[in-house]
């Protein structure tokens, strides 16, 4: 349970939105009605408890938070802190599921054949498998009410003269931009901006090509706004115009004889409309993110509204584009994703970057395998009996079993990519019991529920046994349980030898059952794709040694318990060269790592993003 909440800035501002129209021309946008939404928001913010995980370099202010943006919110109301400026690019409801491209890095015993032969790797000679990373699928009203309650949240830390941009795509742009206007107030807009990226160029689709992305912009009173210019090809001259006082309007700038005033200008100030090119494939930006964004975008946002040292954040943080330019133009940041594989991304891209911050994690009592969105797939296998697909229930059910009598019994899980369905409480309860059974195709006994936290237990039982017409029998389970059991470590092998100077720490073996699990599926589905369509399909085969595996070994030569603060790393990328303590080499990997001190814990990360910590004694 969350340790307490903590209340949202009080009130949205009223009267602003045009949501009552919409109901009345049957959109269905009825959060305004929700019962659920409109007691969550009463409740508050759920505050839990933050675990430091890692200091790199010097201690600092700035932060990378692992946990959902409410929480997150919730953490730094509690310890009043206020932020100047944020950005957010959330999911944007698109029905797509991202994944990440998972390479296998250079066995060192390969790698020392190659580093003979001198041969570059090309990339698509690397072997390579997807993972999921982040779900984009919701229901256009469970992700508007999802959206309200982060923008509160989000509002609720943010400074009296802050700013907000909030960057979202055509499909879901003017829907959120309604909710926008109430929680940050109308008032309070400043632009739309269109981000023109030129990404693709599409041609014979019915339609003109679709290459913006809006980003609305609000802004507190006493707000930072520093214009910004950008240089002209070739000069131009255009018209001036200023405050008419006596007319009260803009109007063009005259001379003593009436004539318009021109003026010549080699530099334009820059308007609502953003030329900037999405990330080029080969640029050295790229962090290999879907979805990551260029970081002359966040450099506009950022130059134009803050100051140095003021606080940036980024409650989407993805890739960690935000954070990265914060710190390059000297102001500080705070980074929070709900998935490890941003939290890794970001954390090597501010290493190499040689920026200062503390991780830490959100202790909301779900661990999470990666991402909600695989643990959510990881769950289906644990629950036993799970059958998913089943006849007769609909999509609200995770799926259905039978019981010792061969009835069918629904299960509820909770969707975890969905902060608002982790705490069970009546107005969900209430969902269940006269909504979805009232669905059913068949004829149902018994249901089970799973829940990560309860509201009241004692008021939800109440209200089972006095809201229960069809006498359903309701089990209720704590999905937490099976959560532990979603989490194993990986199994590492190695042996330290004192040198004349240095320690040398060598991995002789390393095994992952998440990743052994991975791969198998993934030979089997080439297998069965290439019988199907004839085709010739060349397995992944694992060496003895599972070294491939490896992505980054660090050593703490400092603690053997507690935060982890690396004295020495490296990270082994893509074409199997070593990136040691931040810097990138043209060196392989030769499955060694040195250290001045003798070490007392060693981590090792696998490709997939799975950290495993062991104690050198
Ligand atoms: C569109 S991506 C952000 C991309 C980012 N702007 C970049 O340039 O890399 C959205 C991110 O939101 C994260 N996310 C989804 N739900 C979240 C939540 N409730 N709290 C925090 N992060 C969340 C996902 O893991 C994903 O990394």
């Amino acid at each position: 349970m969350p340790v307490k909440y903590i209340p949202y800035v009080p009130n949205t501002i009223e009267g602003q939105a045009i949501l009552d129209n919409i109901t009345r021309t049957q959109r269905v946008l009825r959060y305004r009605e929700n019962d659920k939404v409109y007691d969550r928001i009463k409740r508050g913010m759920p505050y839990y408890e933050v675990e430091p995980i890692e200091t790199v370099g010097q201690p600092s202010e700035n932060m990378v938070i692992r946990g959902e943006c409410i929480s997150a919110c919730a953490y730094l109301k509690e310890q009043g802190i206020k932020i100047d400026l944020v950005y957010i690019d959330p999911p944007f409801a698109s029905g797509a599921d991202y994944a990440k491209k998972v390479y296998f890095r250079k066995n060192p015993k390969l790698a020392e054949k190659i580093a003979a032969a001198e041969e570059e790797m090309e990339l698509e000679d690397i072997q390579a498998f997807e993972d999921k990373m982040y779900g984009d699928i919701w229901k256009k009203e469970d992700y508007l009410n999802w959206m309200y309650e982060n923008l509160m949240a989000i509002k609720s830390v943010m400074s009296d003269s802050g700013s907000i941009y909030v960057h979202l795509d055509v499909n879901i742009g003017h829907y959120v931009k309604i909710l926008l206007d109430e929680v940050f107030g109308e008032e309070n807009f400043r632009n739309e901006i269109l981000w023109k990226y030129v990404k693709f160029q599409m041609r014979n689709m019915g339609r003109y090509a679709k290459n913006t992305d809006r980003i609305y912009w609000y802004a507190f009173e006493g707000y930072v706004f520093i214009p910004q210019v950008i240089k002209l090809d070739e000069p131009k001259k255009l018209l001036m115009k200023g405050w008419d006082k006596e007319k009260g309007v803009i109007a063009n700038i005259k001379d003593e004889n009436g004539k318009t005033q021109k003026i010549e200008v080699d530099d334009e100030t820059v308007d609502d409309l953003w030329n900037i090119p999405f990330i080029g494939a080969t640029s050295g930006e790229r962090a290999d993110y879907a979805t990551q964004k260029p970081e002359a975008l966040l450099q506009r946002i950022i130059n134009a509204s803050s100051n140095r040292d003021m606080l940036v954040a980024d409650f989407f943080g993805g890739s960690g584009v935000t954070a990265k330019v914060a710190n390059d133009l000297g102001r500080r940041f705070i980074h929070c994703d709900v998935g490890i594989n941003s939290i890794q991304t970001v954390r090597d891209r501010l290493k190499e970057a040689k920026a200062d911050f503390n991780i830490l994690e959100i202790k909301d009592g779900v661990s999470l395998f990666r991402n909600p969105q695989q643990t959510m797939d990881k769950l289906a296998t644990l629950i036993t009996g799970l059958q998913k697909g089943v006849a007769g229930i609909g999509k609200f059910w995770f799926g259905a079993m039978q019981d010792s009598k061969k009835h069918t019994v629904p299960v509820y899980v909770p969707d975890l990519i969905n902060s608002q369905q982790k705490v069970l409480d009546i107005p969900l309860m209430n969902q269940i019991l006269n909504q979805e059974l009232d669905t059913l195709d068949i004829n149902i006994k018994k249901i089970i529920v799973y829940y990560i936290d309860i509201d009241d237990r004692p008021e939800l039982d109440k209200f089972i046994k006095e809201n229960n017409a069809t006498e359903t029998e309701v089990e209720l389970r704590d999905l937490k349980n099976l959560l532990h059991d979603v989490v194993v470590e990986d199994d590492i092998e190695f042996k330290i030898i004192k040198m004349k100077a240095d320690y040398e720490t060598e991995i002789t073996k390393f095994t992952s059952d998440r990743l052994t699990q991975k791969i198998n599926a993934f030979n089997e589905k080439g297998n069965l794709q290439s019988i199907a369509k004839g085709k010739a399909f060349t397995p992944i085969n694992l060496s003895e040694d599972g070294l491939e595996l490896i992505e980054l070994i660090a050593l703490d030569c400092d603690n053997d318990i507690g935060e982890w603060h690396s004295s020495t790393e490296i990270k082994i990328d893509k074409l199997g060269y070593v990136i040691k303590d931040g810097v990138k080499t043209k060196t392989f990997w030769d499955g060694k790592i040195l250290s001045t001190k003798k070490p007392l814990r060693l981590k090792v990360r696998n490709i997939s993003g799975d950290e495993t910590i062991c104690s050198v004694s």
